[in-house]
Order: C-alpha cells, then sequence, then structure tokens
C-alpha cells in the first residue's frame, strides 16, 4: 500500500504517549500532516476521519490495564473505513494488560487496517520524588527503538497489496477484557502555596475538571487522575498527597523497579 502522508493521534495527559508517537512518525518517513491531540476536550467532540491516502499512528496511555474509556469512546466513533493504522499503547512499567488488545479490536471495529502494534514505557503518571516509577521514560532508548519501529512499520506497510484484508494481529491480552475498577472521587492533590493561580493546569485538564478561575478547586467527580495538572504546573505547586494513589506509587517504586523494554508486533 502506497501511502502519501500520516496523521499522529494520541491521548497524552503527561507526554509519554505523544513522545512515542512523534518518534514512530520520524521512524515511517512520511509527511506528518497533523497531530490529533486527543487531551484537548475540543478534539474528541469530532469523530476522528482521514484522506484516503494516509496511515494513522494511535498512541494511548494504559489506565487500569485497558484504554482510558474517554478515548475508547471517542475511537468508536472514528470513520477509519480501510485505513492502515498502527495501534500503540504506552504504560507505566507494570503491565499492559488487556489493554493493546483492546485498541486493536476498537480500530478494527472502525474498520481500520492494522499494519502493526506496539506497546512502550513511560514515566508512571503517579510517579513522584519520593516514589519514582519509570522515571524519564520513554528515555533516548525507547525513542531509538520508536524510531525503529515506524521503519520496519513503514515496510510493513508498503508490501501490503492494494485492497489487502484487515488482518488480525496476534498481540497479548484476553477478552472479556479484564473489569475497570469503579472509579469513585478521589481527592488526591495538594496545591500548594506556590501557586499563582496562573490556569495552565486548568487549561491541561482532559475534563476540564479544574476550576481556571480557582485551581485549588477540582472537581474529583470528572478527575480522571491523569496527573497532567502536576506535572504541567510551572510552580511545582501540585502534588500527590498522602492517601491510595500516594500509596499505589510507593507499591509500584517497589514492585516495578524492573526496566521492561518495548514490544512490537505485526501482522503473520
Ligand atoms: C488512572 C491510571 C491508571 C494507570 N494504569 C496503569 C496500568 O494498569 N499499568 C501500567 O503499567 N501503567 C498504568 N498507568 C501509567 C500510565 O499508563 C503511564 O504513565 C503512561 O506513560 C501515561 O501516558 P501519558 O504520558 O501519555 O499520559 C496508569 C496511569 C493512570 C493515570
Amino acid at each position: 500500500m502506497k501511502m502519501q502522508s500520516a496523521k499522529l493521534a494520541f491521548f497524552s495527559p503527561t507526554g509519554t504517549s505523544r513522545t512515542i508517537a512523534k518518534a514512530i512518525g520520524a521512524g515511517l518517513g512520511l509527511e506528518i500532516v497533523e497531530e490529533v491531540d486527543a487531551a484537548r476536550p475540543v478534539t474528541r467532540e469530532q469523530p476522528l476521519k482521514l484522506a484516503e491516502d494516509q496511515l494513522l499512528v494511535v498512541a494511548v496511555p494504559v489506565y487500569r490495564g485497558r484504554i482510558p474509556g474517554l478515548v475508547r469512546d471517542w475511537l468508536k466513533q472514528a470513520q477509519l473505513k480501510r485505513v492502515p493504522v498502527i495501534g500503540v499503547v504506552v504504560y507505566g512499567n507494570r503491565e499492559f494488560d488487556d489493554a493493546l488488545l483492546e485498541l486493536q479490536d476498537v480500530l478494527r471495529e472502525r474498520g481500520a487496517i492494522p499494519v502493526a502494534c506496539a506497546a512502550f514505557i513511560g514515566e508512571h503518571s503517579f510517579s513522584c520524588a519520593d516514589a519514582p516509577v519509570a522515571p524519564g521514560r520513554p528515555d533516548a532508548a525507547d525513542q531509538h527503538a520508536a524510531n525503529q519501529f515506524g521503519q520496519t512499520a513503514r515496510k510493513v506497510l508498503d508490501a501490503l497489496p492494494e485492497g489487502a484484508a484487515a488482518a488480525v494481529i496476534s498481540v497479548p491480552g484476553n477478552r472479556p477484557y479484564m473489569e475497570m475498577e469503579p472509579g469513585g472521587a478521589v481527592d488526591f492533590i495538594a496545591v500548594g502555596e506556590e501557586c499563582t493561580e496562573c490556569g495552565v493546569c486548568a487549561q491541561s485538564c482532559p475534563v476540564g475538571a479544574i476550576d481556571e478561575a480557582n485551581p485549588a478547586a477540582t472537581d474529583f467527580e470528572q478527575c480522571i487522575l491523569c496527573c497532567a495538572c502536576i506535572k504541567v504546573c510551572p510552580e511545582g505547586a501540585r502534588s500527590v498527597r498522602e492517601g491510595p494513589v500516594k500509596d499505589i506509587a510507593r507499591r509500584l517504586n517497589t514492585l516495578c523497579g524492573e526496566r521492561k523494554e518495548p514490544v512490537f508486533f505485526f501482522p503473520g
């Protein structure tokens, strides 16, 4: 299949999925015509669409072994009939469980043709100075691997005959997918005196859970725990307070310290 260009679509509150998508895009050697940032609520108001001769790269984080619910809902509207697609999940060095399987399933249901799949590692959203989890990832080695993966995926794409039927790429995971634990509001963010009420946190929130006029007020019924607001704060005023999220970070720091490496999957 000869493609003219590619689109990168990512949901990446703390930036790791975006970094991986861009590194894959660089490896493809195709013109990247658009970066679709699905963390912006306005992006998710429209279904994802592609032109006929475009390849799609989708990169999303793993949340509780699945893809984030709001990403799934958005992708379920996507118009991807006969669009070749590279599906990627990025996880915080614990496991990616059923997320890559679920991502491929959603893309195939929308009519896309899977070209390649991969799972990469990103610094865990809950990682903090006193409980680091995969800090600094994706690092230079991960980004190099993503570039190489992009190059290989391009070769697979070029070798696909025009009109090829959608293949199923064999990836780890089980159906039914693991149950997402019931959400429930968790008030886990401390806002310190350094806060200047600049509103950057509110602008970064994928679900509009932070009041721009009063950023100390976070609506934890809406919050998806993505931690974008913590990582983006220019004053370092927001942090994970003591409680269940901090406990998870400590547990992951103890149990998931061993470095995991990216894995790639191709048809056949
Ligand atoms: C609510 C939530 C659940 C998560 N669940 C998992 C998980 O099941 N396994 C894992 O390894 N990492 C998990 N993570 C970590 C993210 O997958 C990881 O940090 C990813 O790199 C974040 O992507 P982003 O930087 O594009 O936002 C979770 C993060 C959040 C916020």
